[in-house]
């Protein structure tokens, strides 16, 4: 699909995965509000194993959208699928991992999903997640993350899941979610989340990032 010489590909082959992952050390890695706050990656560019071990595990559901420009990587919306099952067993290898900034991170994302339990809420056995949503900077405010979301609850609709999913950490993307009507399930604010070390705000991002939300949207069955 075109959008302002923008094209947008889905099923993403295994011969652009080392071009997403090379977008996504220059722009998520180093600018997702959490990952700025604890200095998850050394500097813009440099790599992190364990989000990269994440990032391809993702990719191979089949299920993310890339946004090219002339055949470059300029966007994505890394997408996945989760079963309950699955997100117990990835809480358990969180709490195993001894990069303390990592395991903070993604402990307290699965810790909020498993709270909020949207499996037995609406009765499913997989939720499609929009993990990731990244934006080159050269090419943002022209709307490719509005579209990568779009395509993103369309794709997860075409494959048959009951129930769409964002876990958004950042107020850009809480703000397209919003626009998208999407539905807020949660809301956990940073200052409120401790570290277990010290007793101080485990996350501290820079304003306007101020919590994280999660969105859902819910697909009627026939
Ligand atoms: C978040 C991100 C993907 C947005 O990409 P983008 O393509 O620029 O977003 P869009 O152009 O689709 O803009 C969507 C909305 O956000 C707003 N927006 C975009 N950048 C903004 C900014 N820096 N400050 C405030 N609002 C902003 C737009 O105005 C638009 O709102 P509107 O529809 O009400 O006009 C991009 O900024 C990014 O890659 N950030 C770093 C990684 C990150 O934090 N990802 C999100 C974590 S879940």
């Amino acid at each position: 699909m075109m959008s302002s010489n923008i094209d947008f590909v889905c099923p993403v082959e295994a011969d652009l995965y080392e071009a997403v992952m090379e977008h996504l050390r220059l722009t998520f890695f180093w600018e997702e509000p959490l990952n700025v706050c604890v200095s998850l990656c050394e500097a813009r560019g440099s790599g992190h194993p364990k989000l990269e071990a994440v990032c391809l595990d993702t990719l191979q559901d089949g299920l993310s959208i890339v946004a090219l420009s002339d055949g470059k990587v300029v966007g994505c919306a890394l997408n996945g699928s989760q079963s309950r099952q699955q997100l117990d067993e990835a809480i358990e290898q969180t709490y195993a991992e001894t990069d303390k900034k990592f395991r903070g991170i993604f402990a307290m994302l699965y810790e909020n999903n498993r709270e909020i339990n949207l499996f037995g809420k609406y009765n499913v056995h997989d939720i499609f997640e929009c993990r990731i949503l990244s934006v080159d900077p050269e090419y943002r405010g022209r709307g490719i993350a509005r579209i990568l979301l779009d395509q993103s609850i369309q794709e997860a609709q075409l494959r048959g899941f009951k129930l769409f999913k964002v876990d958004a950490t950042s107020a850009i993307s809480q703000r397209i979610c919003k626009s998208r009507g999407l539905t807020l399930e949660h809301e956990l604010l940073y200052a409120d989340r401790l570290d277990p070390d010290t007793g101080k705000p485990a996350f501290a991002p820079p304003p306007p990032h101020f919590g994280l939300q999660i969105y859902t949207q819910l697909f009627q069955s026939e």
